[in-house]
């Protein structure tokens, strides 16, 4: 991949991989880049817990292009570039933009890039972010393209196992859920490869992971196991990681509406779960875990989510040659 056009490396800055990269997908990641980003996301942590924010970024503008609904990842992206003294460019609502107007991604994102240092993407269609790239001069990080990839996520689910758990290698990780539709759990899975993992997947059989994810996973020689029940593996799982049932993702409704409340983590299931294990989930949730579960230590979502503003912190730095 080719540095971008962002300028020189600044001199007081060693390049770390990432300055001026995109980051589009999680296969860009290998076991040295994660500790480098996970070693900054957790300087990240105490940095905001000591000081609440720093000047690293300063002058810098970031343009958040959002096509998709989002919370968690714009506005800790926003949060982010915040916290290190940039600027940002919130488009959330792209009704109020040119795109209504019939304006095309790759215009979208010349015109962002003659303001912004970076651009965040989240789009429905697979591909955009690598489109968008393509195009793009400045770094473009992908939050989420359709039902492709949500690397950023997965570095932030990653990273979040590592801070709870101490480790990676060695556990048990189960999905469930919408695995077909779910991004997050695409990209975690590609990403998990790299270390020893077991994957149990748990879904419905309509919502199964797509078997190009499952080919990463064979192709890795990491053990995992494909099931419909989730009783079967609450006992042993190290990380229960939950999904939503994508209902945005279903053209039959009624499909949906059969497939949304198959899996409730309630705390009579926590009661067999492991003492030391975490329950994930990407959020939004919806009945996918019951509210008594939030007061159980082993619930991880919130604090996970949190994580997410250090593991954006980390990548602006870096692809900015500030980290
Ligand atoms: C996820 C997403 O958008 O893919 N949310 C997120 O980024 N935190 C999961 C979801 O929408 O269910």
């Amino acid at each position: 991949m080719q540095i971008k056009e962002i300028g020189k490396l600044p001199s007081d800055h060693a390049d770390n991989g990432f300055y001026g990269q995109d980051i589009i997908s999680v296969s860009q990641f290998n076991r040295g880049n994660l500790d480098y980003i996970f070693g900054v996301a957790h300087e990240m942590r105490v940095l905001v817990e000591r000081f609440g924010s720093a000047d690293l970024l300063q002058g810098k503008i970031l343009a958040n292009l959002f096509y998709e609904p989002s919370t968690r990842t714009s506005s800790s992206f926003m949060a982010a570039m915040l916290r290190l003294g940039g600027q940002v460019i919130p488009i959330n609502n792209v009704q109020y933009s040119s795109v209504t107007k019939g304006e095309s991604l790759p215009d979208t994102v010349r015109t962002l890039e003659s303001y912004a240092d970076v651009i965040v993407l989240r789009h429905p269609e697979v591909g955009a972010a690598t489109t968008a790239a393509r195009y793009a001069k400045k770094p473009v990080i992908n939050a989420g393209d359709g039902i492709g990839e949500h690397p950023t996520q997965a570095l932030l689910d990653h990273f979040t196992i590592l801070e709870e758990l101490g480790k990676v290698d060695g556990l048990k990780v189960a999905m469930v859920g919408d695995l077909k539709y779910g991004r997050t759990v695409h990209s975690l899975t590609k990403l998990l490869v790299n270390y020893d993992v077991e994957f149990v997947f748990v879904s419905p059989d309509i919502l199964r992971m797509p078997e190009d994810v499952l080919d990463v996973v064979r192709g890795s020689g990491r053990r995992f196991s494909v099931q419909e029940d989730a009783h079967g593996v609450i006992e042993d799982a190290d990380v229960l990681y939950v999904t939503r049932v994508q209902k945005e993702r279903f053209s039959d409704m009624a499909e949906y509406d059969r497939m949304k409340d198959q899996y409730v983590v309630d705390e009579e299931l926590m009661a067999r779960a492991k003492e030391r294990m975490i329950v994930m989930h990407p959020l939004p949730r919806v009945n996918e875990i019951s509210y008594a579960v939030d007061t159980d230590p082993r619930a991880a979502y919130f604090r996970q989510m949190r994580n997410g503003m250090y593991i954006r912190m980390a990548l602006l730095a870096a692809v900015l040659g500030k980290a």
